[in-house]
């Protein structure tokens, strides 16, 4: 067994720091004898994040910079230190300097909401999943996603989220897909770039995860990552690369695995010589839960912080500076980093407030979001929208569809209002890797929309009998699900639980299936072509059902396209079966495991020898049929693409028209692609641009965009620097990565 953090219970962290005062003084400078205070010079709102942060710094001893240097421990394993108690009750919590007005960093996970609910007796908002935001492609709905986040961590008295996850999805079994934002670098970066800015916008600290290449959990913190410069610059760290340009996002947490036989946490090419000089991050880096192994070589690679415990950046990084091993200018830029991200996000000058979280508002925004981020994948005959008025009956099948919606578990997960949905009243309690689904029923949600049709509901545990309930209905909605979760991987891209031979048996008996899928990750479809309607709905939220719903009977016009590929069979993925560690580089759920993990289990490798081809650039230049490729998704109108004109310059300006064919209103996520030039030796083509553009029937619009000289680059690793390269390119224009009706070739210099 893969031993996660969470589920120990042993004490695992080593405390040795003095208890610091408690409580929150205003930061008022102590002046001697004089006995009247005066306003810290730091408290100067006119002067720069920095020149704060230099001025704190001096006043400190080194035994407060160095409380700033690591967590507390985790309040979900106990007391584990006596300064804890001022924990807020989340994974994170770094003491207060009350001396010098330093609050304490209270951080909470918040991947899809403020995580902790249950156990601190409070209620968070849960959000689509964070793929489910990306199928969105809305830029505005991300920000809309990251301020509600952060309204919330304010409410519960959290200053810091531990969210904004987007690792890309080279390994689409990867149990936390849901908690990324896809396979393409810029649809990943930009989108988690404006949930970053919606959560700082309210003086939260915000914080893009796990850095990098932390793709699969099996063995995730002994893998070691193999891949070359150019793939990974271009790839994921690229998705970092524009997250972090677009939002200065203030904090960074490197992840468990090694990349090129460093672990991340003290990897210095990734932390230093490209985050912060090349990139020049500005603010801090974590390490994941338990993924620091060192004092002085993190603190050399660029290490911050260590969370949640002090076992390397406590005592001991303390007598590391006291001998010289590690350097005080490097102390200091570590206590630096952390102060200025303070200041920047805000968290000093408007420190949260609790108060009660905004249960109605949280509806509306998680409503509207899944609304944006359900995926059309098939209509046949345009049997869809269902007409409230005209159907007489509806057999709703499966997935446990009368009660709820499935929910993403791990550090993602959410806690249900309530509890568990399926589980009796009183004994929903969330548990670590639990399967939970939340109290959004689908079946209430279809009988509210239709209330003239006779909506029966048939758990789909029989097949025969779903099948006989079908028979008997004008049209039968399956709802399918399967579950994943941070610390498992998924053993392959079916559906669990027979449920491809629910949906088959129940397609056999009725000419109107229509499928809703409830799912983290891609799935196969056996079935695909034997049903009339196929939605995938993610992990849909609080108020999944709803959308669900409105989708089905067209009072939402569908607008999201596929984030990530979906695959015909896991043979067609670069790597068809996943590399799981060896015996000795997992733990066992022993008592000193985290003593194991400190010091380094025996690495094993993983080699991303498919380099640049991730995601749908490996099916293009591999000529693979998928079964939905990426950027895929349809709406209940029709949309044609004209007038594609490309003009190259400074910046190429890119300008076509896209026009709504049909009767109804819609949105259209209008793509661009560009295939580079033979010479530059990349994939077939790339994502450079997309624009979400709102179409009346009838109506057309004229798109206009300016490329990002970034997006057409490559990264010449002898220059180390990217490069344009001069030649011919192709920009493609349309609906999808497979339907692409414009395409005009200019010459760049
Ligand atoms: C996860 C992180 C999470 C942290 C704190 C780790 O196991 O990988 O994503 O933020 O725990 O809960």
């Amino acid at each position: 067994m893969n031993l996660h953090i969470h589920s120990l219970r042993a004490n695992p962290f080593a405390f040795g720091i003095g208890v610091l005062g408690l409580a929150l003084l205003p930061a008022y400078a102590q002046t001697g004898s004089e006995h009247k205070a005066s306003p810290a010079p730091w408290m100067n709102t006119h002067l720069s994040p920095d020149e704060r942060a230099s001025l704190v710094v001096k006043e400190m001893t080194l035994d407060e910079k160095i409380s700033l240097l690591h967590g507390t421990g985790m309040a979900s394993l106990g007391p584990v230190s006596p300064l804890a108690v001022k924990s807020n009750g989340g994974a994170g919590y770094v003491v207060s300097i009350p001396r010098l007005g330093i609050p304490a960093i209270q951080m909470s996970d918040a991947a899809y909401g403020v995580r902790s609910s249950g156990e601190n007796g409070r209620y968070s908002t849960a959000l689509p999943d964070d793929l489910a935001g990306a199928a969105s492609w809305d830029l505005d709905a991300a920000y809309e996603y990251g301020a509600l986040i952060a309204r919330e961590l304010r409410a519960q008295g959290y200053n810091m989220s531990l969210g904004g996850g987007i690792n890309l999805a080279r390994e689409p079994r990867n149990g936390r897909t849901f908690e990324y934002m896809g396979e393409d670098p810029v649809l990943a970066g930009k989108m988690v770039g404006q949930v970053m800015k919606g959560e700082q916008a309210q003086h939260v600290i915000g914080d893009i995860k796990h850095y990098a290449l932390n793709d699969q959990e099996s063995g995730r913190n002994a893998v070691n990552v193999n891949i070359d410069k150019r793939s990974m610059r271009e790839s994921d760290l690229l998705a970092f690369e524009i997250g972090l340009r677009e939002s200065n996002a203030a904090a960074v947490m490197c992840s468990y695995n090694r990349v090129n036989g460093d672990y991340a946490c003290e990897n210095k090419y990734l932390l230093t010589d490209v985050l912060k000089k090349d990139w020049a991050f500005k603010g801090f880096v974590l390490s994941d839960w338990q993924g620091t192994h060192s004092a002085a070589k993190a603190s050399a690679a660029g290490l911050d912080h260590e969370e949640p415990g002090e076992i390397f950046y406590g005592d001991t990084m303390k007598k590391a500076v006291e001998s010289g091993k590690v350097p005080k200018a490097e102390l200091d830029e570590h206590v630096h980093r952390i102060l200025r991200s303070m200041f920047a996000s805000g968290v000093i000058d408007d420190p949260p407030e609790k108060s009660v979280v905004d249960v109605e508002g949280g509806f509306e925004v998680a409503q509207k979001i899944a609304e944006q981020s359900i995926v059309l994948l098939r209509n046949e005959h345009s049997q869809l929208p269902l007409e409230a008025s005209k159907v007489a009956s509806i057999a709703v099948i499966g997935g446990h569809a009368d009660v709820g919606m499935i929910s993403g578990g791990g550090s993602a997960q959410v806690d249900p209002p309530g509890g568990n949905a399926i589980m009796p009243p009183g004994k929903g309690k969330t548990t670590w890797q639990a399967h939970i689904w939340f109290p959004t029923s689908p079946l209430k949600a279809i009988r509210a929309t239709a209330p003239r049709a006779n909506v029966q509901y048939d758990p789909g545990t029989d097949h025969a009998k779903a099948a006989a309930l079908a028979k008997t209905a004008d049209v039968a909605i399956v709802f399918a699900y399967q579950w994943e979760s941070e610390g498992m991987d998924l053993d392959n891209l079916s559906l669990p639980d027979r449920q491809d031979d629910l949906i088959a048996t129940v397609a056999k008996t009725m000419a109107t299936t229509i499928v809703v899928l409830e799912t983290g990750s891609p799935v196969t479809m056996p079935w695909a072509d034997r049903v009339s309607g196929i939605l995938e709905a993610w992990y849909a939220g609080s108020r999944g059902a709803e959308a669900v719903a409105r989708v089905l009977f067209g009072d939402v016009n569908p607008s999201a396209k596929l984030p990530i590929t979906f695959p015909k069979s896991e043979a067609d993925l670069p790597h068809p079966i996943l590399v799981k560690p060896p015996k000795a580089s997992t733990t066992h759920g022993e008592p000193d495991d985290w003593k194991k993990i400190a010091a380094g289990l025996p690495p094993f490798q993983v080699t991303y020898d498919e380099g640049l081809k991730v995601g749908y650039k490996w099916y293009d230049a591999e000529r693979k049929q998928v079964l939905f490729p990426f950027g895929y998704g349809l709406s209940y109108t029709t949309y044609t693409y004209s007038d594609l004109k490309v003009t190259p310059g400074k910046s190429v300006q890119v300008s076509f028209r896209v026009t709504n064919t049909g009767n109804r209103a819609g949105s259209e996520v209008a793509e661009v692609y560009a295939a580079l030039p033979e010479s530059a030796g990349e994939p077939p083509k790339r994502l450079v641009g997309w624009s979400k553009v709102k179409l009346n029937a009838g109506e057309s619009k004229e798109v206009n965009m300016e490329l990002d000289a970034l997006y057409l680059s490559i990264f010449n690793v002898e220059r180390d620097a990217w490069q344009l390269v001069p030649g011919d390119y192709t920009f493609l224009v349309g609906g999808s990565s497979q339907s692409l009706p414009l395409k005009e070739a200019v010459n760049l210099k």
